[in-house]
């Protein structure tokens, strides 16, 4: 091993006013499948996590709750361990943001900035709720559009039409706290003056830099939208504007040094958290009784956070990153402190293409798959095989689940061990034996596993997962080619038996440990049932060459679609809801980051003419080709129409689909054969008289069709290609 990376990896914060739903949990398998790809070479991670306590929306929670926030945080906190558990999410520590040390680390950060020179002091006029006797956050302020006049609109930007304004500018505003009119007052606000030109340029520099290891800070598409952020208009608007870091009284926070009745604003001190954590899980000395795993440097907090070789890591989602890419670092430099190494930014989990929702049923519940049986690791392992190291949202279709896992970890990858292994321990007492110099399989084996670290280290799981499974096939592949059952009737053939089913075994044992940051608990039960190693597998364990197996034990069941009918149900245990900035009181800030918009998440109403590009996404359209099509027998109207839409069955085979389709009277079956058409593949599945229909074909038709008839199918121009998704 050359030398050993230090690092330091944090997961944003989640607030403390709900449970985590399937986005943390995705963001969370992404991190610690990265840290335990880092621990397997060897490196040191500390890798933490912590609540976001603070905040106006968990003040407010606690209060309806009866509970003082401190205690309204402590019983969410307590629900963490379950999930991060169940999905085998390591942390080295998990702290919150009103712990000692984020109130003293915020306040020295703060003093820092202070004295130099970045803080300003000005009055601002805010709505005052006069029944709450609070300032109202604008998430918290409702009225009138004033642009388009929709009602209960929030105070930063209209659902309706999109526009972005200040609270001040609502018609009819109202308290969404207490419904009363809010009134117009002064109050001194803290400003961190991010549009200083130190900062301006620092930020310009920094965002666009690499780091000391030569790894840029952010993703080129990241870039791409902070470069936006920069940029000012003709008449000099836009571009950054001081950041209102300060809150008045009552608010659940830190207090602001030298200013009696403020307090920070929650996005000031939730970074800071990070490294409160980081400080915690040192200063326990002992983090290695937090939840596993030895910190092996007996280094003070300080030290750490402050050598120029540790690599401080986060991964964010595509919501956050106004804060993490320009607040953050900002801070930090102009405290004096070291800049992060790399922001990781990575998309939103969809559900079937659309944003989850409650409400429609389509969420999936973290607690509830857990619940109902079915295996974490088919869950880490799917997001992992479509997770890229770009910012893309990832979708979770339950057919492709299904079909993914079965397929590639039953199929591909179990399965080897299980037919392998029988012969090792029948014939060869668990032994195994290679007629091939040894030599040569290990180097195929490290190049292999070399192109694998690549991918993983650059948060390439999808390709790392194809490069594995690509792996598996040959394996299987020479498995089958060599016919092992027929050898084995052969007592004379019993060297070519032993080869065969130990490369097999050897391969079982590099695709275990490849696998091995994705699917923990899998490999490690391989590594000790099956090949009697007595420890987890080390990434350098992909070039060596098992020298025996164990009989074989069961090791992974295939999903069984009913389960995933049953996670779907929509029943009240459906503890999900959607990403947190679709809910705008747990995420108060998403869109008012510098007065422009994030994306917006929220749902349309329903009254509303239009329907928003999420309402289309929910359609799934594909080019299906149609390989058949005859007339149904007992029916004027119908012709049955076989078509492929570029689906597989669980065991890779072609699927078609059946579609009966009224167009009879304007098609001959013969014409349509070989033809490409559009179908709507998520249609629910009909029974018909003449059997399941399984989608819709799409035709034109006048609206009066009596007097005006025709009937015409729709056809894409030449190219398409069967299951390319139409939008
Ligand atoms: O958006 C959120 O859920 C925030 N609680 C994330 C904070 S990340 C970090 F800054 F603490
Ligand atoms: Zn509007």
């Amino acid at each position: 091993m050359t030398s050993k990376r230090r690092l330091f990896v944090t997961t944003a914060l989640p607030y403390a006013n709900g449970p985590f739903h399937i986005g943390h949990i995705m963001e969370y398998i992404q991190a610690d499948t990265w840290v335990r790809f880092q621990r397997m070479q060897g490196n040191e991670v500390h890798f933490v996590g912590a609540d976001d306590a603070h905040g106006a929306p968990i003040m407010i929670a606690a209060e309806k709750a009866g509970k003082t926030p401190q205690q309204f945080v402590a019983d969410i906190a307590a629900g963490r361990k379950q999930y991060l558990d169940g999905f085998h999410i390591r942390f080295d520590n998990w702290h919150n943001t009103d712990g000692p040390e984020n109130h003293q680390l915020a306040q020295d950060i703060y003093r820092a900035l202070r004295k130099n020179g970045l803080i300003a002091v000005r009055d601002i006029e805010q709505f005052f709720d006069p029944v709450k006797g609070m300032f109202l956050p604008d998430r918290y302020i409702k009225g009138q559009c004033p642009k388009c006049g929709a009602a209960d609109q929030f105070g930063d930007a209209c659902e309706v039409c999109g526009a972005v304004y200040a609270p001040t500018e609502l018609k009819h505003p109202y308290s969404a706290l207490s419904g009363a009119t809010p009134e117009l007052r002064k109050s001194e606000h803290y400003f961190f003056q991010l549009s200083s030109e130190r900062c301006a340029e620092f930020l310009r520099d920094w965002t666009q830099a690499a780091n000391a290891h030569g790894q840029p800070h952010l993703q080129t598409e990241v870039l791409n939208k902070v470069r936006e952020w920069f940029t000012t208009d003709e008449n000099g608007h836009g571009g950054l504007a001081d950041w209102d870091i300060s809150r008045d009284a009552p608010y659940f926070g830190i207090e602001i040094p030298d200013a009696p009745g403020k307090y920070f604003y929650v996005w000031l001190d939730a970074p800071i958290g990070y490294l409160a954590s980081l400080k915690n899980h040192f200063d326990k000395g002992q983090a290695a009784q937090h939840w596993h795993a030895p910190s092996r440097t007996p280094q003070s907090f300080d030290a750490f956070v402050a050598d120029p070789a540790v690599e401080q890591v986060h991964f964010i989602g595509k919501d956050i990153v106004y804060f993490h890419t320009l607040f953050w670092p900002a801070t930090l430099h102009f405290s004096g402190r070291k800049t992060p190494s790399q922001i990781n930014v990575h998309g939103f989990v969809t559900v079937g293409g659309e944003k989850m929702s409650k409400s429609r049923g389509t969420g999936i519940s973290p607690l509830k798959y857990l619940d109902i049986g079915l295996n974490p690791e088919w869950l880490r392992y799917y997001l992992a095989a479509k997770l890229s190291a770009r910012v893309e949202d990832v979708d979770f279709t339950p057919e492709d689940f299904v079909a993914r896992v079965n397929s590639d970890l039953i199929g591909k990858y179990v399965n080897i061990a299980s037919r392998a292994a029988r012969f090792i321990s029948q014939y060869f007492d668990g032994k195994l034996g290679y007629a091939e110099p040894s030599n040569a399989l290990r180097d195929t084996a490290r190049a292999l596993a070399d192109d694998v670290a690549a991918a993983f280290e650059a948060r390439e799981y999808a390709r790392a997962l194809r490069e594995i499974m690509a792996y598996a096939d040959r394996i299987n592949t020479a498995f089958d080619a060599a016919q092992p059952w027929i050898l084995a009737k052969d007592e004379a053939r019993r060297a070519e038996l032993q080869d065969a089913c130990s490369r097999a075994l050897a391969g079982f044992w590099l695709l275990s440990v490849m696998l091995t940051p994705v699917l923990p608990a899998l490999t490690a039960r391989a590594a000790r049932e099956l090949f009697g190693l007595e420890r987890d597998f080390l990434w350098g364990d992909a070039a060596e060459l098992p020298q025996h197996t164990a009989p074989y034990q069961h090791l992974m069941q295939r999903i069984d679609p009913k389960l995933l009918d049953q996670l779907f149900e929509n029943d009240s245990s459906t503890a999900t809801t959607a990403n947190p900035a679709a809910n705008p009181a747990q995420n108060p800030t998403a869109a008012t980051a510098n007065g422009k918009p994030m994306p917006s998440t929220t749902e349309t109403a329903a009254q509303d003419p239009f329907i928003t590009i999420d309402d289309f996404a929910r359609i799934d359209l594909r080019i299906a080709r149609i390989q058949h099509a005859e007339a149904v027998e007992g029916s004027t109207k119908l012709l049955r129409l076989t078509l492929d839409v570029g689906e597989t069955t669980p065991d890779g085979q072609p699927r078609t689909r059946t579609v009966f389709s009224g167009i009879s009277s304007a098609y001959k079956p013969e014409d349509l054969i070989g033809k490409l058409t559009v179908l709507v593949a998520n249609l629910a599945p009909r029974k018909m008289k003449f059997g399941l229909s399984e989608g819709m074909v799409l035709a034109a038709s006048a609206a009066d069709e009596k007097a005006q008839p025709g009937l015409y199918i729709l056809e894409p121009h030449a190219g398409a290609q069967p299951g390319m998704r139409v939008r």
